[in-house]
């Protein structure tokens, strides 16, 4: 039985990650910042040194935009240094570490979708601290997955969920149409972590549901699979009623994982329709 620990195990992707494994298949250890908080080196290895996972998945973070900014500090502490914390204890117990990261690393001024080669460039702070984050994993460990996504949803605070409650309100409601980018379901992207795990093809991976779409978009369909009725309007980035500044081009080629003929994602519109139907709760 693999030993996995799930580090930031009550995000959505930490839920995930618990929803879609298979009990006969791991050991859990799940932690969030109360357990262990992966800022504290003497925490992390503590925990670790103890527990000897096979294999870390870091879904810890500081993942809202607008906190990044305002403290930066806060930002590189939890997305750089704890990713540098799981790092070193997992080259101290030979274990697979696992990074999720963003499109964010990008500047989101291309046409053209991200391969995990392009150079990156972030604008926000949140892309910046999940860049340093990156770059300790990959000093500190060579056993490493990165994992680039963008645009997830799952159970916990995401686009779909605020764009429904909006849809309670009743009222017209703006959204961008230039901002484009490939709605990721959380249960899929777990999926494939819980897939690459046990192989050693490590490296930095895209993973997103397949297809592109702009914001506007993905709230129409959105809409359409709720069943309810509001009028929608499509509107440049900073009108929108979501506004926050990123990235305005957050699409990523699952490059490698094409040409390793290892796995493939859905579609984001299949998978949207899986989480509408039976994924929210
Ligand atoms: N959501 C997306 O669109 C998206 C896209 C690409 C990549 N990612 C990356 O995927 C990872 C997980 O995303 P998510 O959407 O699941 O995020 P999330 O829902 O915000 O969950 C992050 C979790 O980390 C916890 N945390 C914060 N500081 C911590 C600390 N010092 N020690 C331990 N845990 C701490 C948070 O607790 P509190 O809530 O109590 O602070 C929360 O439970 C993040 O690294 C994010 O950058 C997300």
């Amino acid at each position: 039985m693999l030993k996995l620990w799930i580090c930031g195990s009550n995000g959505q992707i930490g839920r995930a990650l618990n929803d879609m494994l298979d009990p006969l298949e791991f050991e859990v250890f799940n932690s969030d910042k109360d357990e262990v908080d992966i800022t504290s080196i003497e925490e992390v290895m503590s925990f670790g040194e103890v527990n000897r996972p096979d294999v870390i998945i870091n879904c810890a973070g500081i993942t809202h935009i607008d906190v990044c900014e305002d403290d930066p500090k806060l930002a590189y502490r939890v997305n750089a240094i704890g990713a540098r914390n799981l790092a070193i204890i997992a080259a101290k117990i030979n274990a697979k570490i696992v990074q999720l990261s963003s499109d964010d690393v990008f500047d989101g001024r291309s046409m053209d979708p991200y391969k995990e080669f392009d150079k990156t460039n972030p604008i926000t702070v949140y892309g910046k601290s999940k860049l340093a984050g990156e770059n300790y994993v990959k000093e500190f460990t060579s056993k490493h997955f990165i994992v680039r996504s963008t645009w997830v949803y799952g159970k916990g605070d995401n686009f779909v969920k605020s764009f429904l409650e909006k849809v309670e309100e009743g009222e017209t409601i703006a959204v961008a149409a230039d901002q484009f980018g490939s709605p990721t379901s959380a249960n899929e992207l777990a999926k494939f972590i819980l897939y690459m795990i046990k192989t050693n093809e490590y490296g930095t991976y895209h993973a997103t549901c397949t297809g592109t779409c702009s914001r506007y978009a993905f709230a129409k369909e959105i809409l359409a699979l709720s069943g309810k009725n509001v009028k929608l309007k499509a509107v440049p980035i900073k009108e929108s009623d979501f506004a926050a500044v990123r990235p305005a081009y957050a699409v990523l080629d699952n490059f490698i994982m094409s040409i390793i003929e290892v796995y493939d994602f859905p579609s984001w519109k299949q998978a949207l329709a899986d989480y509408m139907m039976k994924g929210r709760q």
